[in-house]
């Protein structure tokens, strides 16, 4: 993996603030911090980005004195020309660009405008409505860098995602899964997984932040509402015995804008389960985030991870041509609120699923089995260790040894590793 000391960190913003006036403008690090953290971002200097006010919250206008004039399709070039001069300044091997700017609204998803690639490259010509993350997403494509989006907002409209495709560029996304969605994914997993019927999730979140002002906003709020809602779905759809085919909780999120929080974001949640004879089961959580020092390591694990995934290739049994992952990078679902899918994917919510899927691929980089989390050698009657290398030795065992040596996900997985009863149940199960 690369070194986060490695990476060479470039970027636009519409405000011209350098990043040591813009840490000290944010109020999130000690003071202590920030002097001797000054000298080092006070050379760093944002680059003109594109503003289209429509899209952001109007109070965010006094910022915007940085900006990228012309058209839309100038505006394009321009960030194509800036990915360049950066790929040749720093020398770095591959350039990942990620959108970590405000919360847009979302954008008009319409047929002709941006349902297709060549609709979207047509609109970008004739000025038609494309934001600008969806902006930004189409020159990091078109110069062949993956694009990251962190926040909540549809960037990837079908266009997009097509012309990613088309191109063989990563996108991945959306909205980084820093504080309080985390905790739901992990705490609505466990309440439904345990048999407890989860009816009812209120969450309040009092934040003070610049990103709090611009979600102040309706337009933009309510792109976060939708990538705040949906990450109980799955784990909801995935428990039929407590839920009907449309049943789900009543999930309301509230955020407010409240200064003198700042950054320490409060988020309160109270979900209420239904459980026997008619009780109700209530549990409530005072979270307070540290927002930005949350969401900072996700944004180097992603690119990080992004660019490990450039260097993944892998065959199946059934298609032995060596190929990589699909444009649309899921397995990043682990770190976003609102994971981005191929389409027909079915979509993953619960943190350790997600978690278990990035460490199965990496064992599998590396020769390894999966995970199953069986441990059945320690569950047998006879001992495991005598009897896995009789069954690997014997011809008539009903796994055979080939059969252990089979590929899992596309990687041959060497007979003799790891402890063989879970492993040969699990080659044996593939099989079947
Ligand atoms: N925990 C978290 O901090 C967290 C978690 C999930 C998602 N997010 C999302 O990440 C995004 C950034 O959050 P933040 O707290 O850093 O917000 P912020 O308001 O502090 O910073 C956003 C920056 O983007 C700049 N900006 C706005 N429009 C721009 C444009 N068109 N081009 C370039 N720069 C532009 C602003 O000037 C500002 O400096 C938000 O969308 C937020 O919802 C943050």
């Amino acid at each position: 993996m690369v070194h986060p000391n490695d990476i060479v960190f470039d970027g636009w913003d519409i405000s011209s603030l350098n990043l040591a006036e813009a840490m000290r403008r944010a109020q999130v690090l000690d003071w202590q911090l920030q002097e001797q953290l000054w000298p080092h971002m006070e050379e760093m200097k944002p680059r003109p980005s594109i503003y289209i006010p429509e899209f952001i919250a109007a109070n965010q206008e006094e910022r915007a004195d940085n900006l990228i004039p012309g058209t839309k399709a100038e505006q394009v070039a321009q960030i194509r020309r800036d990915i360049r001069d950066f790929r040749e300044r720093s020398g770095v091997d591959k350039v990942i660009v990620l959108w970590t700017a405000n919360t847009e609204r979302f954008c008009d998803v319409r047929p002709g405008l941006n349902d297709t690639a060549d609709h979207l490259l047509q609109a970008i010509e004739r000025g038609l409505e494309v934001s600008p993350s969806t902006l930004f997403a189409v020159a990091s494509i078109l110069e062949g860098c993956a694009y990251i989006n962190g926040s909540p907002q549809n960037t990837f409209v079908p266009g997009a995602v097509e012309l990613a495709v088309q191109r063989g560029v990563f996108i991945c996304g959306d909205d980084f899964k820093s504080g309080q969605t985390k905790l739901k994914s992990v705490l609505v997993d466990f309440l439904v997984g345990a048999g407890l019927k989860t009816v009812s999730i209120v969450s309040y979140n009092p934040l003070g932040n610049n990103d709090g002002k611009n979600l102040s906003a309706p337009e933009q709020f309510r792109s976060k509402e939708v990538s705040k809602s949906c990450v109980v779905d799955d784990m909801v759809q995935a428990n039929p015995v407590l839920y009907g085919p449309h049943e789900k909780p009543d999930h309301c999120v509230v955020i407010k804008y409240v200064p003198y929080v700042g950054d320490s974001k409060r988020a309160l949640d109270e979900y209420t389960s239904e459980i026997m004879m008619g009780g109700t089961n209530t549990i409530v959580v005072h979270n307070t985030c540290e927002d930005s020092l949350l969401a900072s390591p996700i944004i180097l694990d992603l690119a990080i991870l992004t660019e490990l995934c450039q260097r993944i290739t892998f065959c199946t049994e059934s298609d032995p041509d060596f190929q990589g992952f699909h444009s649309v990078l899921s397995i990043m679902a682990f770190l976003c609120k609102a994971p981005l899918v191929p389409k027909g994917t079915p979509i993953i919510n619960a943190l350790f699923r997600q978690r278990s899927c990035i460490e199965n691929i990496l064992r599998a980089c590396v020769g390894l089995p999966p995970q199953n989390h069986m441990l059945l050698e320690h569950k047998m009657q006879r001992p495991w260790l005598s009897q896995t290398w009789a069954c690997l030795a014997e011809p008539s065992c009903p796994v055979s040894s080939k059969k252990v040596a089979a590929q899992v996900n596309g990687h041959v997985c060497p007979a003799s590793s790891g402890p063989g009863a879970s492993h040969a149940c699990l080659c044996a199960d593939r099989d079947k």
